[in-house]
């Protein structure tokens, strides 16, 4: 009798992955779909998982909450989805209205993401990652520590990459000058922390190619 109620829920908990993992493959594709939109940002999400998972493994943050930061880095631009391309591949300057539209992708990819209670702690780092650690950010505003660590690490891997490959509005700048930013932000856009723990992991980033994530 025990035999055969462990049979069945082990059954179900294989059931429950199966579940999940046809969910989470569907939002790659959707977030390679979001990615195949915007030819400029190509493996950009890769590439924000992976210095993620270097700088959470330097700074020696749980097992468990490095996954979750590699997925939200994979699925943090999902909601640019919702953008319309004429906004997210302008090559000039935004408005305050085409701001404040693209503002929105962290809360459209909160929403695609809301019936997936499996990933509720990648949402939680997610809708975070344009947050700064000064209270200036989007989209609430939060101040210092009311932002999670994960999403302070999404927050600098996501700008470090930006600037450092070519954009509609403009090309990369180069690795020196953007680590020089990322530290001229330290207290300002960056947790301080955070920022050191960026500076001393990033001598050991290696090409992305050959990284396995997992
Ligand atoms: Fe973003």
């Amino acid at each position: 009798m025990k035999d055969s109620v462990s049979f069945r829920s082990s059954g179900i908990t294989h059931a429950k992955q199966c579940v999940e993992e046809g969910y989470l493959q569907s939002v790659m594709a959707l977030s390679a779909a979001m990615e195949a939109k915007d030819p400029y940002t190509r493996g950009h999400c890769d590439r924000v998982a992976y210095y993620s998972q270097q700088v959470a493994r330097h700074m020696g943050m749980d097992k468990a909450i490095v996954k979750q930061l590699i997925l939200a880095g994979q699925l943090h631009d999902l909601g640019k989805i919702g953008v319309d391309k004429k906004v997210l591949c302008k090559p000039d300057r935004l408005d305050s209205d085409e701001f404040d539209h693209i503002a929105r992708h962290p809360m459209i990819a909160w929403q695609i993401l809301e019936p997936a209670l499996f990933l509720s702690s990648v949402r939680d780092i997610i809708i975070v990652h344009h947050e700064r650690f000064d209270g200036k950010g989007y989209p609430k505003g939060l101040l210092g520590n009311r932002i999670c660590p994960a999403g302070k690490i999404l927050a600098v891997a996501d700008c470090y990459d930006a600037m450092t490959t070519n954009r509609p509005y403009g090309k990369h700048m180069g690795k020196k000058r953007a680590l020089s930013i990322i530290k001229g932000e330290k207290g300002n856009q960056f947790d301080p922390d955070i920022v050191d723990a960026f500076l001393q992991a990033h001598p050991f980033f290696e090409d992305r190619e050959s990284q396995d994530l997992f």
